[in-house]
Protein backbone atom coordinates (compact mmCIF):
# COMPACT_ATOMS: atom_id res chain seq x y z
CA UNK A 1 0.00 0.00 0.00
CA UNK A 2 1.12 3.42 -0.70
CA UNK A 3 2.72 5.60 1.92
CA UNK A 4 1.06 8.91 2.51
CA UNK A 5 3.48 11.62 2.12
CA UNK A 6 2.47 15.46 3.57
CA UNK A 7 4.63 18.26 2.62
CA UNK A 8 4.92 21.23 4.42
CA UNK A 9 6.54 24.47 2.79
CA UNK A 10 7.88 27.22 5.24
CA UNK A 11 8.70 25.48 8.71
CA UNK A 12 7.68 28.81 10.65
CA UNK A 13 5.08 29.46 13.10
CA UNK A 14 2.21 28.17 11.19
CA UNK A 15 4.27 25.64 9.36
CA UNK A 16 5.35 24.06 12.46
CA UNK A 17 2.50 23.70 14.17
CA UNK A 18 0.95 22.28 11.25
CA UNK A 19 3.40 20.09 11.24
CA UNK A 20 2.75 18.99 15.14
CA UNK A 21 -0.71 18.75 14.65
CA UNK A 22 -0.36 16.88 11.97
CA UNK A 23 1.97 13.93 13.27
CA UNK A 24 -0.20 13.71 16.40
CA UNK A 25 -3.41 12.49 14.38
CA UNK A 26 -0.93 10.68 12.17
CA UNK A 27 -2.12 11.88 9.21
CA UNK A 28 0.69 10.44 7.20
CA UNK A 29 3.30 8.21 7.41
CA UNK A 30 5.75 11.02 5.88
CA UNK A 31 5.80 14.59 6.66
CA UNK A 32 8.76 16.80 4.97
CA UNK A 33 9.12 19.80 6.23
CA UNK A 34 10.81 22.47 3.80
CA UNK A 35 11.96 25.64 4.71
CA UNK A 36 15.06 28.09 2.66
CA UNK A 37 16.01 28.27 6.35
CA UNK A 38 17.05 24.69 6.64
CA UNK A 39 18.67 24.39 9.92
CA UNK A 40 15.22 26.12 11.21
CA UNK A 41 13.31 22.92 9.04
CA UNK A 42 15.76 20.40 10.32
CA UNK A 43 15.92 21.12 13.84
CA UNK A 44 11.72 20.88 14.10
CA UNK A 45 11.84 18.25 12.81
CA UNK A 46 14.14 16.73 14.53
CA UNK A 47 12.44 18.06 17.60
CA UNK A 48 9.18 16.60 16.67
CA UNK A 49 10.86 13.11 16.14
CA UNK A 50 11.87 13.36 19.32
CA UNK A 51 8.34 13.35 21.10
CA UNK A 52 7.21 10.69 19.10
CA UNK A 53 8.72 8.54 21.88
CA UNK A 54 6.39 9.94 24.19
CA UNK A 55 3.36 10.84 21.91
CA UNK A 56 3.29 7.19 20.24
CA UNK A 57 3.04 8.22 16.79
CA UNK A 58 4.96 6.51 13.97
CA UNK A 59 5.23 9.36 11.25
CA UNK A 60 8.55 10.21 9.48
CA UNK A 61 9.45 13.29 10.02
CA UNK A 62 11.83 15.20 7.89
CA UNK A 63 13.36 18.67 7.55
CA UNK A 64 14.93 20.10 4.56
CA UNK A 65 16.01 22.30 2.42
CA UNK A 66 15.96 20.44 -0.87
CA UNK A 67 12.85 19.92 -2.89
CA UNK A 68 13.82 16.78 -3.81
CA UNK A 69 13.14 15.09 -0.86
CA UNK A 70 9.37 16.15 -1.30
CA UNK A 71 8.87 14.16 -4.72
CA UNK A 72 5.27 12.36 -4.79
CA UNK A 73 3.88 14.09 -2.11
CA UNK A 74 -0.03 13.49 -1.71
CA UNK A 75 -0.75 16.97 0.26
CA UNK A 76 1.45 20.22 0.28
CA UNK A 77 0.73 22.89 2.56
CA UNK A 78 2.05 26.10 1.68
CA UNK A 79 3.26 28.59 4.34
CA UNK A 80 6.22 30.17 3.09
CA UNK A 81 6.37 34.13 2.95
CA UNK A 82 5.84 37.07 5.53
CA UNK A 83 3.14 37.67 8.39
CA UNK A 84 2.55 41.08 8.87
CA UNK A 85 3.95 43.26 11.31
CA UNK A 86 1.33 45.85 13.67
CA UNK A 87 0.00 48.31 11.46
CA UNK A 88 0.11 46.34 8.24
CA UNK A 89 -2.96 44.91 6.27
CA UNK A 90 -2.75 41.29 4.90
CA UNK A 91 -2.66 42.93 1.49
CA UNK A 92 1.08 44.77 1.99
CA UNK A 93 2.40 41.46 1.81
CA UNK A 94 1.40 41.09 -1.67
CA UNK A 95 4.32 40.89 -4.06
CA UNK A 96 6.81 40.19 -1.54
CA UNK A 97 4.66 36.66 -0.74
CA UNK A 98 3.67 36.33 -4.67
CA UNK A 99 7.53 35.79 -5.43
CA UNK A 100 7.68 33.26 -2.57
CA UNK A 101 4.45 31.03 -3.94
CA UNK A 102 5.16 31.21 -7.21
CA UNK A 103 8.80 29.97 -6.80
CA UNK A 104 7.31 27.85 -4.15
CA UNK A 105 4.65 26.40 -6.85
CA UNK A 106 6.48 25.73 -9.66
CA UNK A 107 8.97 23.17 -7.01
CA UNK A 108 5.58 21.63 -6.00
CA UNK A 109 4.28 21.09 -10.02
CA UNK A 110 7.25 19.52 -11.12
CA UNK A 111 8.23 17.41 -7.96
CA UNK A 112 4.29 16.62 -6.95
CA UNK A 113 1.84 16.72 -9.93
CA UNK A 114 -0.75 15.11 -8.15
CA UNK A 115 -0.67 16.71 -4.97
CA UNK A 116 -3.94 18.69 -3.35
CA UNK A 117 -2.44 21.55 -2.44
CA UNK A 118 -3.51 23.63 0.75
CA UNK A 119 -1.83 27.36 0.87
CA UNK A 120 -2.14 29.51 3.63
CA UNK A 121 0.11 32.16 2.62
CA UNK A 122 -0.96 35.88 2.50
CA UNK A 123 -2.78 37.86 0.84
CA UNK A 124 -4.65 34.41 0.88
CA UNK A 125 -7.25 34.34 -1.72
CA UNK A 126 -4.32 35.98 -3.82
CA UNK A 127 -1.44 33.46 -3.35
CA UNK A 128 -3.88 30.65 -3.75
CA UNK A 129 -4.15 32.57 -7.17
CA UNK A 130 -0.97 32.77 -7.80
CA UNK A 131 -0.60 28.86 -6.70
CA UNK A 132 -3.26 27.32 -9.49
CA UNK A 133 -2.07 29.72 -12.34
CA UNK A 134 1.38 28.68 -11.49
CA UNK A 135 0.68 24.80 -10.85
CA UNK A 136 -2.21 24.35 -13.11
CA UNK A 137 -3.48 22.18 -11.23
CA UNK A 138 -6.96 21.70 -11.60
CA UNK A 139 -9.62 23.62 -9.36
CA UNK A 140 -10.48 20.86 -6.86
CA UNK A 141 -6.37 20.62 -6.18
CA UNK A 142 -5.86 23.89 -5.17
CA UNK A 143 -7.68 25.11 -2.15
CA UNK A 144 -6.73 28.13 0.26
CA UNK A 145 -7.41 28.61 4.05
CA UNK A 146 -8.73 31.59 5.66
CA UNK A 147 -12.71 30.72 6.06
CA UNK A 148 -12.08 27.93 8.49
CA UNK A 149 -10.11 30.06 10.95
CA UNK A 150 -12.28 33.08 10.67
CA UNK A 151 -15.44 30.83 11.68
CA UNK A 152 -13.70 29.65 14.52
CA UNK A 153 -12.64 33.04 15.89
CA UNK A 154 -16.32 33.93 15.00
CA UNK A 155 -17.64 30.96 17.10
CA UNK A 156 -15.43 31.53 19.70
CA UNK A 157 -16.88 35.20 20.26
CA UNK A 158 -20.21 33.46 20.29
CA UNK A 159 -19.53 31.00 22.54
CA UNK A 160 -17.89 33.69 24.79
CA UNK A 161 -21.04 36.18 24.92
CA UNK A 162 -23.27 33.20 25.30
CA UNK A 163 -20.96 31.35 28.05
CA UNK A 164 -22.27 28.07 26.19
CA UNK A 165 -20.37 25.45 25.20
CA UNK A 166 -17.91 26.17 22.17
CA UNK A 167 -19.56 22.22 20.67
CA UNK A 168 -22.67 23.71 20.41
CA UNK A 169 -21.82 27.16 18.19
CA UNK A 170 -21.58 26.47 14.46
CA UNK A 171 -20.18 29.61 12.60
CA UNK A 172 -19.73 30.41 8.96
CA UNK A 173 -17.73 33.47 7.58
CA UNK A 174 -17.56 34.07 3.69
CA UNK A 175 -15.68 36.18 1.00
CA UNK A 176 -11.71 37.37 1.00
CA UNK A 177 -9.63 36.58 3.92
CA UNK A 178 -9.30 40.78 4.44
CA UNK A 179 -10.99 43.50 6.00
CA UNK A 180 -14.67 42.84 3.49
CA UNK A 181 -14.65 39.27 4.65
CA UNK A 182 -18.43 38.32 5.40
CA UNK A 183 -19.39 36.60 8.54
CA UNK A 184 -22.85 35.46 8.12
CA UNK A 185 -24.98 35.49 11.53
CA UNK A 186 -27.80 34.43 9.89
CA UNK A 187 -26.06 30.69 8.91
CA UNK A 188 -24.69 30.87 12.71
CA UNK A 189 -26.16 29.06 14.92
CA UNK A 190 -26.34 28.21 18.77
CA UNK A 191 -27.55 24.58 19.25
CA UNK A 192 -29.68 24.78 15.85
CA UNK A 193 -30.98 27.89 16.40
CA UNK A 194 -29.80 31.23 14.72
CA UNK A 195 -27.75 33.79 16.87
CA UNK A 196 -30.10 36.16 15.37
CA UNK A 197 -32.43 34.96 17.13
CA UNK A 198 -30.38 34.90 20.58
CA UNK A 199 -27.68 38.01 20.36
CA UNK A 200 -28.64 41.32 20.24
CA UNK A 201 -28.11 43.21 17.04
CA UNK A 202 -25.56 45.90 18.55
CA UNK A 203 -23.61 42.76 20.10
CA UNK A 204 -23.72 40.75 16.45
CA UNK A 205 -21.94 43.65 15.42
CA UNK A 206 -19.60 43.70 17.49
CA UNK A 207 -18.92 40.17 17.12
CA UNK A 208 -18.96 40.83 13.29
CA UNK A 209 -16.18 43.66 13.67
CA UNK A 210 -14.18 41.82 16.11
CA UNK A 211 -14.48 38.79 13.72
CA UNK A 212 -13.07 40.69 11.12
CA UNK A 213 -10.28 42.49 13.06
CA UNK A 214 -9.30 39.32 14.34
CA UNK A 215 -5.90 38.53 12.51
CA UNK A 216 -4.82 42.07 13.21
CA UNK A 217 -5.86 41.62 16.90
CA UNK A 218 -3.58 39.01 17.42
CA UNK A 219 -0.43 41.01 15.42
CA UNK A 220 -0.74 43.81 17.69
CA UNK A 221 -0.43 41.63 20.82
CA UNK A 222 2.46 39.61 19.06
CA UNK A 223 4.15 42.18 17.71
CA UNK A 224 6.68 40.15 16.00
CA UNK A 225 4.52 38.04 14.01
CA UNK A 226 0.47 36.63 13.56
CA UNK A 227 -1.75 33.53 14.64
CA UNK A 228 -0.59 30.26 14.60
CA UNK A 229 -2.38 28.50 16.87
CA UNK A 230 -6.01 28.23 15.20
CA UNK A 231 -4.50 28.56 11.53
CA UNK A 232 -3.12 25.22 12.26
CA UNK A 233 -5.80 24.13 13.73
CA UNK A 234 -7.93 24.95 10.84
CA UNK A 235 -5.48 23.69 8.10
CA UNK A 236 -5.53 20.65 9.88
CA UNK A 237 -9.15 20.49 9.67
CA UNK A 238 -9.11 21.00 6.38
CA UNK A 239 -6.38 18.18 5.60
CA UNK A 240 -8.33 15.48 7.27
CA UNK A 241 -11.14 16.10 5.76
CA UNK A 242 -9.34 15.66 2.31
CA UNK A 243 -7.46 12.67 3.43
CA UNK A 244 -10.19 10.47 5.56
CA UNK A 245 -12.50 12.13 2.79
CA UNK A 246 -14.78 12.66 5.77
CA UNK A 247 -16.84 15.39 3.04
CA UNK A 248 -16.74 18.18 5.57
CA UNK A 249 -18.51 21.56 4.32
CA UNK A 250 -15.99 23.90 5.27
CA UNK A 251 -15.68 27.74 4.15
CA UNK A 252 -11.97 28.02 1.84
CA UNK A 253 -10.89 30.02 -0.72
CA UNK A 254 -12.14 27.88 -3.76
CA UNK A 255 -12.35 28.68 -7.95
CA UNK A 256 -15.56 29.76 -8.14
CA UNK A 257 -16.71 29.29 -12.11
CA UNK A 258 -19.99 31.00 -12.00
CA UNK A 259 -21.04 29.93 -8.17
CA UNK A 260 -22.62 33.46 -6.43
CA UNK A 261 -22.50 34.88 -9.45
CA UNK A 262 -18.96 35.01 -9.35
CA UNK A 263 -16.23 34.22 -11.91
CA UNK A 264 -13.23 32.80 -12.04
CA UNK A 265 -11.94 33.59 -8.51
CA UNK A 266 -10.78 32.22 -5.76
CA UNK A 267 -12.67 33.56 -2.28
CA UNK A 268 -14.26 32.27 0.48
CA UNK A 269 -17.06 29.88 -0.10
CA UNK A 270 -18.52 26.39 1.57
CA UNK A 271 -16.96 23.59 0.02
CA UNK A 272 -17.26 20.16 0.41
CA UNK A 273 -13.83 18.70 0.93
CA UNK A 274 -12.82 14.75 0.47
CA UNK A 275 -10.73 12.36 -1.68
CA UNK A 276 -11.09 14.66 -4.70
CA UNK A 277 -10.29 17.64 -2.91
CA UNK A 278 -12.54 20.89 -3.24
CA UNK A 279 -15.48 18.56 -4.91
CA UNK A 280 -18.02 21.15 -4.87
CA UNK A 281 -18.97 24.30 -3.64
CA UNK A 282 -22.13 24.68 -1.59
CA UNK A 283 -24.93 27.18 -2.76
CA UNK A 284 -26.18 28.77 -0.07
CA UNK A 285 -29.02 31.06 -0.15
CA UNK A 286 -27.89 34.85 0.30
CA UNK A 287 -29.80 38.02 0.93
CA UNK A 288 -29.43 40.57 -1.51
CA UNK A 289 -27.35 42.49 1.19
CA UNK A 290 -25.29 39.45 1.73
CA UNK A 291 -24.76 39.19 -1.79
CA UNK A 292 -23.99 42.43 -2.44
CA UNK A 293 -21.26 42.23 0.36
CA UNK A 294 -19.67 39.04 -1.02
CA UNK A 295 -19.66 40.54 -4.35
CA UNK A 296 -17.89 43.78 -2.57
CA UNK A 297 -15.14 41.75 -1.15
CA UNK A 298 -14.94 39.09 -4.39
CA UNK A 299 -14.24 42.88 -6.24
CA UNK A 300 -11.20 43.44 -4.00
CA UNK A 301 -9.55 40.31 -4.10
CA UNK A 302 -10.23 40.68 -7.88
CA UNK A 303 -7.73 43.93 -7.68
CA UNK A 304 -5.09 41.84 -6.01
CA UNK A 305 -5.24 39.54 -8.59
CA UNK A 306 -5.00 42.06 -11.33
CA UNK A 307 -1.75 43.30 -9.85
CA UNK A 308 -0.05 39.24 -9.10
CA UNK A 309 -0.89 38.50 -12.89
CA UNK A 310 1.62 41.24 -13.75
CA UNK A 311 4.07 39.33 -11.73
CA UNK A 312 3.95 35.74 -12.32
P1 LIG B 1 6.89 32.76 9.76
O1 LIG B 1 7.72 33.96 9.44
O2 LIG B 1 6.91 32.22 11.14
O3 LIG B 1 7.27 31.56 8.77
C1 LIG B 1 7.41 31.72 7.39
C2 LIG B 1 8.51 30.80 6.94
O4 LIG B 1 8.57 30.83 5.52
C3 LIG B 1 9.91 31.18 7.45
O5 LIG B 1 10.47 30.12 8.20
C4 LIG B 1 10.70 31.48 6.18
O6 LIG B 1 12.07 31.11 6.25
C5 LIG B 1 9.93 30.63 5.17
N1 LIG B 1 10.18 31.02 3.79
C6 LIG B 1 10.27 32.26 3.25
N2 LIG B 1 10.54 32.18 1.94
C7 LIG B 1 10.58 30.87 1.62
C8 LIG B 1 10.78 30.14 0.41
N3 LIG B 1 11.00 30.78 -0.75
N4 LIG B 1 10.77 28.80 0.46
C9 LIG B 1 10.55 28.14 1.62
N5 LIG B 1 10.35 28.77 2.80
C10 LIG B 1 10.36 30.11 2.80
O7 LIG B 1 5.38 33.13 9.33
P2 LIG B 1 4.05 32.35 9.76
O8 LIG B 1 3.48 32.97 10.97
O9 LIG B 1 4.33 30.89 9.73
O10 LIG B 1 3.06 32.75 8.55
C11 LIG B 1 3.33 32.26 7.26
C12 LIG B 1 2.39 32.90 6.24
O11 LIG B 1 1.06 32.45 6.50
C13 LIG B 1 2.33 34.43 6.28
O12 LIG B 1 2.22 34.93 4.96
C14 LIG B 1 1.06 34.71 7.06
O13 LIG B 1 0.51 35.97 6.77
C15 LIG B 1 0.18 33.58 6.57
N6 LIG B 1 -0.94 33.24 7.44
C16 LIG B 1 -2.14 33.04 6.83
C17 LIG B 1 -3.23 32.65 7.56
C18 LIG B 1 -4.54 32.41 6.88
O14 LIG B 1 -5.57 32.41 7.52
N7 LIG B 1 -4.54 32.15 5.59
C19 LIG B 1 -3.15 32.47 9.02
C20 LIG B 1 -1.83 32.66 9.55
C21 LIG B 1 -0.77 33.04 8.77
C1 LIG C 1 -4.79 35.83 10.46
O1 LIG C 1 -5.95 36.13 10.15
C2 LIG C 1 -2.48 36.19 9.70
O2 LIG C 1 -4.24 36.04 8.15
C3 LIG C 1 -3.79 35.64 9.37
O3 LIG C 1 -4.43 35.64 11.63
Amino acid sequence: MKRRKITIIGAGNVGGTTAQRLVEKELAEELVLLDIAKDVAVGKALDLAQSAPIYGYDTQIRGTDNYAETEGSDLVVITSGVPRKPGMSRDDLLSTNAKIVKSVAEQVAARSPEAMVIVVSNPLDAMTYVTYKVTRFPRERVIGMAGVLDSARMATFIAQELRVSIQAVRAIVMGGHGDSMIPLPRYTTVGGVSVTELISKDRLDAIVRRTRDGGAEIVKLLKTGSAYYAPSAAIVEMAESILKDKKKILPCAALCKGEYGIQDLFVGVPARLGNGGMEAIEEFHLTSEETAGLRKSADAVRELCAVVDRMI
